[in-house]
């Protein structure tokens, strides 16, 4: 008998020749989500704005995944553009169904993170925010639905703990990721029936690329420095496990878990506890 359940191994019977598009897969998250999706056998669609980090991506994830003969065609491609705005959204999802021929699966990945006071909130963190989370999230699902309602599709939106209760020090970020799992249940409501599944995977906080940025409160980026509870690579795994077994919830850390239940009972003790937390959790101010 095969005892080998490991991830890899189920999402290979899951995700062999399917099509599925990550948003901001040119580094982090999303490119070792396409890394574990490559593994299993599927095609995936590489994104991300700035072309030359992209092209090295797509170069890297093609020297590990080389053509399989009689194909020659690959397994991954890439499309440089911004979806966080309407012709950005269609380019990727014309850029899928013409060199796929169709999506299978759409992870929006793409996304901003920030740090720093809510006192101190400028407009064009705001903006900055609502476009990098919310816009990049709704758009590029809106752009692929009929492709997705054509073959009993999937999407999945990448967020954060942090969405479950407002996080002191991330306000902007926990606001925007919480947004978007509204959005998804409302988007659940109007396209089940169609066939398509609608999911919400809510990480810790996992290891960064050295090159990530973080908005400070008057919406310019910076580097952060921060502990990680999970790998990429571990991410990457509940990713592709929430996509195969068609999870609408999934919550990949235990402190999340704690606080979901602590959110749903007793709110108003998560925000007596945060509000003592004295920057433990998410520091304030950058400049701490
Ligand atoms: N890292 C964590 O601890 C953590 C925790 C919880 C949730 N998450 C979520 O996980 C996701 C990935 O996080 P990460 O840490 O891997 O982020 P990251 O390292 O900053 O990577 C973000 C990716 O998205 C791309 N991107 C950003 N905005 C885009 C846009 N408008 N259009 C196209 N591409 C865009 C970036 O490339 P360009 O800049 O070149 O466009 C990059 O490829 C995010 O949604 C984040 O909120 C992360």
């Amino acid at each position: 008998m095969n005892t080998d359940t490991t991830p890899r191994r189920i999402h290979r019977r899951e995700f062999r020749d399917r099509v599925v598009v990550i948003t901001g897969s040119s580094r982090g998250i999303g490119r070792e989500t396409a890394r574990l999706l490559l593994h299993a056998g599927a095609r995936v669609v590489l994104n991300g704005r700035t072309a030359s980090r992209l092209e090295q991506t797509l170069d890297t994830l093609r020297a590990e995944f080389p053509p399989e003969p009689p194909s020659d065609e690959g397994r991954v491609s890439a499309i440089a553009c911004d979806i966080s705005t309407e012709e950005g959204a269609r380019e990727l999802v014309r850029h899928a169904t013409e060199r796929w021929g169709r999506i299978d699966a759409l992870i929006n990945n793409a996304g901003v993170s920030m740090r720093g006071a809510a006192a101190q909130l400028r407009a064009s963190a705001v903006d900055s925010l609502a476009a990098g989370n919310l816009r990049a999230a709704v758009l590029p699902t809106v752009a692929a639905l009929p492709e997705l309602e054509a073959r009993n599709g999937r999407v999945l939106f990448v967020s954060t703990v942090a969405a479950i209760h407002g996080f002191p020090g991330v306000s902007l970020y926990s606001a925007t990721k919480a947004a978007v799992h509204t959005f998804a249940e409302a988007l659940d409501a109007e396209v089940r029936g169609a066939g398509v599944t609608v999911g919400v995977v809510m990480l810790g906080f996992v290891e960064n690329d050295p090159e990530k940025t973080t908005l400070g409160a008057d919406g310019t980026a910076f580097h952060h420095e921060r502990r990680a509870m999970q790998t990429q690579a571990q991410a990457a795994a509940a990713i592709a496990t929430a996509l195969a077994r068609r999870r609408r919830r999934t919550i990949t850390v235990g402190a999340g878990r704690l606080l979901d239940i602590a959110h749903r009972v007793t709110p108003g003790l998560v925000g007596a506890v945060l509000a003592r937390s004295g920057g433990r959790i998410h520091r304030v101010s950058r400049d701490e």
